[in-house]
């Protein structure tokens, strides 16, 4: 079959906000929680985030919902500045992205459509490849993963 005859199934640009039925900020909020259940369960990453987030987690939740809202939705309910948050972790290394990723594209693909599901990886693939620069980039260093 000929690229040209299939449906274009590439997500919408980074800077366009996704319009889909099911996509809120309530259904935000759940994919939220469920991602970040899969984090703390996991024996690399939760250990990390246990350290930094003592007792309650409801403001990280909230804070992540309101970061994804800003992300997918356009709606600006995150002013934060990821960058300095993650310089601080000395403790994360750039693998560790690898599982990061893994768990919110299982989130995304267990809990969305498949046309929602791509939209929420591309941007979460962006953000990270965008973090780990800001974290793991030297001049004197090839970056791990580029082609080329
Ligand atoms: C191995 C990868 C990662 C680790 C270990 C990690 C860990 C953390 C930790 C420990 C915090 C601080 C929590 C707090 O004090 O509230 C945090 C905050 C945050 N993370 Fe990550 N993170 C990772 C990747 C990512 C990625 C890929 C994204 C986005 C796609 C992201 C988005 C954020 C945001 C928006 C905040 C809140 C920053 C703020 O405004 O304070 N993180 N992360």
């Amino acid at each position: 079959m000929m690229m040209s005859t299939l449906p274009d199934r590439s997500p919408p640009p980074a800077e366009m906000p996704l319009v889909h039925p099911s996509v809120d900020r309530a259904f935000i909020g759940v994919l939220v929680r469920d991602f970040y259940g899969r984090v703390r369960a996991d024996a690399r990453l939760g250990p990390i985030f246990a350290g930094e987030i003592r007792g309650d987690w409801e403001p990280h939740l909230e804070k992540m919902t309101d970061f994804w809202c800003s992300v997918i939705l356009k709606n600006g309910a995150y002013s934060g500045r990821p960058v300095p948050a993650h310089l601080k972790l000395k403790q994360v290394r750039e693998e560790d992205f690898d599982i990061w990723l893994g768990h919110f594209r299982r989130t995304a693909e267990a809990l969305c459509p498949p046309e929602v599901a791509a939209v929420f990886i591309d941007r979460a693939e962006r953000i990270a490849r965008s973090l780990k620069l800001a974290m793991f980039f030297r001049l004197d260093r090839p970056i791990s993963g580029a082609a080329g």
